[in-house]
């Protein structure tokens, strides 16, 4: 088979999902409420009405999921895990049949040779907690590690990758300072306590993993690629330290750097006392990660303007600075389609946290496919983003930046949060009223890069 672009040896090719998103079953075996079953039922907050009640019932689906991760021969799955099927009430008991479930895919995985990355937090916290403040509450922190220890209990023997929280840029700013995802509030200064909760919450259970013997422990972010409008531009480069620093350096100084950047800390001092961060709460952020997962779409260029609105609610306190809409091809969500973004962004985490391996834990893209009378979907777009990701990634490595693997978001069609199901980004489509699985052709594809560890030049 001719190659063209290899990929190093050992490179982990895998999909990725999470919990609310396909798997349904949202009342079996114990299952409490979420904050995403509560903010779903909320009108007017998901496209639709819809909700993650059935998704791609995958909770009963599974063994035949797993078939076809083996059938795409996929080294490796990321999915994550439900806290309030573990404890229901986020503090309370754990569920034993909440579990098992996990116990059962994981075992299935294992037997078709898939490695198992575990997410322990992608956004569904457990709606009794957000009752008694969420992530702007700091005993959330402590119950998330009691949680993670739970669940390495019970699954610890057979997965060797434990991922804490999945983007909590997102649970942090678009659920409690826009609102547009669960639960839904709108308060800058509940923003920065949620950011630093988390952040607590990832490193009391990546030190409790740490403890209980778990072999990989890490964290997966959404950097942001922020780049200037005008490289030549100071006032650019000034909206690109602002937002790097909101979005980026908020999370990746107290992880990987021993602590908030003073720049950061001053930022947040417009809107909070800052009287949530504690001593030692900064050392116990910092506990040692063997690996980083960076989740990346779509490209962010600021501009330096006076006057200018800033980037929303999601970005307190970017007044004067322009957020440029999206140019050239766009994917459904409307984001811009722009690998070089990808490879600046892995080649400045490279350079500014240089110990870490990086893995790829999302990227794809969202497109309207129209599937043909035999379910057949001809995604030629959708090869194309992710071929040309791909070929970033590469160059990235190529530059000496560690890149260890690829997951591609998303395994199958699914529950896109406030978008419902209108947005279809897997390399399977879901039929949603028969639950049909087929393989689009990047499914395809994808398998191809995989047996050839490489793309054709
Ligand atoms: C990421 C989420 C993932 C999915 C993709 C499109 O922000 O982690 O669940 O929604 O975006």
């Amino acid at each position: 088979m001719t190659v063209g672009l290899r990929f190093p040896d050992g490179f982990v090719w895998g999909a990725a999902t999470a919990a609310y998103q396909i798997e349904g079953a949202a009342r079996d075996d114990g299952r409490g409420p979420s904050i995403w079953d509560t903010f779903s039922r909320t009108p007017g907050k998901v496209h639709a009405g819809h909700t993650g009640d059935v998704a791609c019932d995958h909770y009963h689906r599974y063994p035949d999921d797993v078939r076809l991760m083996g059938d795409l021969d996929l080294r490796a799955y990321r999915f994550s895990i439900s806290w309030p099927r573990v404890r229901p009430d986020g503090t309370g008991p754990v569920n034993p049949r909440g579990l098992d479930f996990y116990d059962r895919l994981v075992d299935e995985l294992i037997g078709r040779g898939i490695d198992p990355i575990v997410t322990l937090y992608h956004w569904d916290l457990p709606q009794s907690l957000e009752d008694r403040g969420g992530w702007t509450s700091r005993d959330t922190a402590s119950w998330f590690a009691e949680y993670a220890a739970a669940t390495y209990a019970r699954l610890g023997d057979r997965i060797s990758t434990w991922t804490t929280l999945n983007e909590p840029w997102c649970s942090a700013y678009l659920g409690y300072a826009s609102g547009v995802h669960a639960p839904g509030r709108q308060d800058p200064a509940a923003a920065f306590a949620a950011v630093h909760h988390l952040l607590l919450g990832h490193g009391l259970a990546a030190r409790a993993l740490r403890a209980a013997g778990a072999e990989k422990v890490g964290i997966t972010l959404n950097p942001a690629a922020v780049l200037p409008a005008d490289p030549e531009s100071a006032a650019d480069a000034e909206a690109v330290r602002v937002v790097d620093g909101l979005s980026n350096r908020i999370f990746f100084d107290p992880i990987l750097a021993g602590g908030y950047p003073p720049d950061v800390l001053e930022h947040m001092r417009r809107f909070t006392d800052l009287a949530f961060i504690q001593d030692g709460d900064e050392k116990a952020i910092a506990a040692a990660i063997d690996l980083l997962g960076v989740n990346y779409y779509a490209p962010t260029y600021v501009a330096g303007r006076p006057g200018a609105p800033g980037g929303g609610l999601a970005h307190p306190g970017t007044e004067g600075i322009l957020f440029l809409p999206a140019a050239g091809p766009v994917t459904d969500m409307g984001w811009q389609i722009e690998p070089a973004g990808l490879t600046a962004l892995l080649e400045r985490i490279g350079r500014d946290y240089p110990t870490t391996p990086l893995y790829i834990t999302e990227n794809g893209a969202a497109f309207d496919d129209k599937a043909g009378p035999d379910g057949q979907v001809a995604d030629a777009d959708r090869i194309a983003y992710l071929d040309g990701h791909l070929r970033a990634v590469h160059t990235a490595i190529e530059r000496g930046v560690d890149v260890r693997g690829y997951l591609v978001w998303s395994l199958m069609d699914n529950f896109e949060w406030a978008e419902g199901y209108r947005k279809r980004f897997g390399i399977i489509h879901v039929d949603y009223q028969t639950q049909r699985r087929t393989l689009k052709d990047s499914a395809l594809w994808y398998r191809d890069v995989i047996g050839r560890n490489g793309l054709p030049t």
